[in-house]
């Protein structure tokens, strides 16, 4: 079976683990801050901190700002669940914006409206989502998030290792250099992985700080400040509360080595992104499906996902094409259910279908076909092959 995503692991990653396993420190040792370094360097944000996924670095993304009860938190119509759980987790309002049919990522101008709508209520936070590894606008919505008042953070889930051009610079995903916090996810079907992991990221060093204490129960241990450090080095403060969401050293060890392959990881990404584009530019151009493309001048993305988008025109539906696929032993996907559809956030929150066209509509038509960087030639062409037959009835 060709799964639709799935890690690369090698000799020297299982090396890595290895040794961390016969070290003396499985978990709060020295690999952990290696990692975090390490992210640090290739994303360029000041800092990293690593815990046990990406949907918990996005809950202490929210709490870190604050977010609460009388809030409102804004995400993409289309994301993993977890763009919009952490508002909810963190006792905040959800509100979504439709998607942008272009690169599918939250579309920046209904956004404006929202914001400039007075009988609403302004935002708290705003988390777009680098969907499928292309970069949502992230300057764009940085400007507006000065003239609202609003803190960004951006969802890099799927973007680690992807940059975008601004003001005669690229600018890497994760960097912060237009958000205030962003987060990455290390689960194995994304670029690189820990097994589990996440990592939040900012330039930010007071709530680098409390991120820090946040997600580590909310233990303090700022020996400086402390009026009692005559204890000794046991001595720790709880001045606030929080769950273990730690990161182990057998994960960051196997971070470490899994950052060092990322622009190998790319670039395979990128050349059977592009031999897709290639194989089904036919079937674009007679109107049967549509692919997301991107300028190379303003992003040099990692693709973290390939997504097809029948048209009315297709000869097979969606769920026909998924079906189908399943008989030659290639497993798609679907990225996503549109988040305000669940049953959740229908029942408790309001919302109901037809809110979010575009949305909703690329939802019933989205597949996402095998992209990871251990397929080989004969893997794509057999996904082309199987797409082809089943396209030409
Ligand atoms: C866009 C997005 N955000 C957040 C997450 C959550 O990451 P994790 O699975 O590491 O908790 C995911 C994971 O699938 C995701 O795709």
């Amino acid at each position: 079976m060709i799964p639709y995503g799935r890690q690369w692991l090698d000799e020297d990653d299982i090396r890595a683990v290895n040794e961390v396993l016969r070290s003396s420190f499985l978990t709060q040792g020295t690999k952990v801050q290696e990692f975090e370094n390490a992210l640090c360097q290739i994303s360029g944000a000041k800092h990293a901190i690593a815990v046990s996924n990406g949907t918990v670095a996005l809950y202490l993304a929210c709490r870190v700002i604050g977010v609460g009860k009388d809030d409102i938190g804004i995400t993409s119509a289309i994301s993993f669940s977890a763009s919009a759980n952490c508002i909810v987790l963190n006792g905040a309002t959800p509100e979504f914006i439709d998607i942008s049919e272009n690169d599918l990522n939250i579309d920046c101008l209904s956004l404006e409206k929202r914001l400039e709508n007075k009988d609403l209520p302004a935002p708290k936070i705003v988390i777009p989502v680098d969907f499928a590894g292309i970069p949502a606008n992230l300057p764009y919505i940085y400007e507006l998030s000065k003239k609202h008042g609003f803190k960004v953070i951006e969802d890099a889930a799927h973007s680690i290792g992807s940059t975008y051009y601004f003001h005669d610079k690229w600018h890497n995903c994760g960097s912060c250099s237009h958000t205030d916090l962003a987060i990455f996810s290390f689960h194995p079907v994304k670029t690189i992985t820990t097994g589990e992991g996440g990592a939040v990221l900012t330039n930010d060093d007071a709530l680098a700080n409390k991120l820090r204490v946040l997600s580590n129960h909310g233990i303090e241990r700022d020996k400086d400040n402390f009026i009692r450090k005559d204890f000794g080095n046991w001595y720790y403060e709880l001045q606030d509360v929080c769950f273990n969401f730690r990161i182990t050293d057998m994960q960051c060890a196997l971070g470490i080595s899994q950052l060092k392959k990322l622009n190998t990881f790319k670039k395979k990404r990128q050349k059977i992104y592009k031999k897709y584009l290639k194989a089904f530019a036919g079937y674009e151009k007679k109107g049967l499906l549509k692919m997301t493309r991107y300028d190379e001048n303003i992003t040099d993305p990692c693709p973290h996902l390939f997504v097809i988008r029948l048209a009315e025109k297709s000869p097979v539906s969606r769920d026909e094409l998924y079906k189908k696929l399943l008989k030659y032993d290639i497993s798609a996907q679907v990225h996503y259910f549109p988040i305000h559809l669940q049953p959740y956030y229908m029942e408790k929150h309001g919302f109901k279908e037809g809110m979010f066209p575009v949305a909703e509509h690329y939802a019933k038509n989205c597949l996402s076909l095998p992209l990871y960087p251990l397929m080989n030639d004969e893997d794509v062409q057999a996904v082309i092959k199987a797409v082809s037959e089943i396209m030409e009835g």
